[in-house]
């Protein structure tokens, strides 16, 4: 049986950090689902979708072909033959990724894909419904966050390190609506598991929260 390592949480987080230093710490492989429903997002947009049309979204969603594999140990993905990964980071693809993730059709496609990755394969998996949806019978569940504004120093860091001008009160502001799509909407909203661990990073340094999921694989008896 494969082992499943679940981590949720708010955007802005650090939860493909963590993510992604724990499966290179586990030899896992990092499933980013955030990314599938960005191209899918990105999909729907391209298909001249309204963000709104139900209907036409669960048809087109229907037709999506969304798959993902690995070069050198990265997660690329590919939707209709095309590799789209260098196009998902964009504000676009996470507001489209955001608004179209609440329909049943797509929430249904895209989980299917990730429960059958991992009944393949030991993963590490980052999203929102990880630990309460897709995979319920995860060894170990991680809720990560930290304050809004924590999350939102962060990205202006990010932003300002490359040379871009960002807003801290916009970012802040954009972060707080995400979350709250993220955590109102009807099918599978962000919620922290049952069963899953909170770690709040806010005064935390990477390292420190690698270490810190690190031991709670060792406590689970993973690493
Ligand atoms: O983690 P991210 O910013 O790449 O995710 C983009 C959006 O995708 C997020 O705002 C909500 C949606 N999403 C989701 O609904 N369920 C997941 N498991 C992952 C992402």
């Amino acid at each position: 049986m494969s082992i499943n390592i679940a981590i949720d949480g708010p955007a802005g987080a650090g939860k493909s950090t963590i993510a992604k230093a724990l499966s290179r710490e586990l030899g896992f492989i990092y499933v980013d689902t955030g990314a599938m429903y960005r191209a899918m997002g990105l999909f729907l947009q391209a298909k001249g979708a309204s963000q709104d049309d139900e209907k036409t979204i669960s048809e087109l969603a229907e037709k999506c072909s969304i798959d993902i594999k690995y070069e050198n140990g990265q997660q690329r993905v590919i939707e209709g033959g095309v590799d789209v990964t260098d196009k998902l980071r964009s504000e676009d693809a996470g507001k489209w990724a955001s608004a179209t993730s609440r329909f049943g059709a797509v929430r249904a496609k895209l989980t299917q894909l990730q429960k059958d990755l991992a009944a393949r394969e030991n993963v590490v998996m980052d999203g929102r419904d990880i630990g309460s949806a897709v995979l319920p019978g995860a060894q170990l569940k991680i809720y990560l966050t930290a304050s809004e504004e924590a999350r939102g120093k962060r990205r202006y860091d990010e932003l300002v390190t490359k040379g871009e001008t960002a807003d801290l009160d916009q970012i802040i502001a954009d972060i707080a609506a995400r979350d709250h799509a993220d955590m109102t909407r009807e099918i599978s909203p962000l919620v922290q598991a049952e069963d899953a661990i909170l770690v709040d990073t806010s005064d935390m340094s990477i390292e420190q929260v690698v270490e810190h999921c690190l031991g709670l694989c060792r406590e689970k008896g993973i690493a």
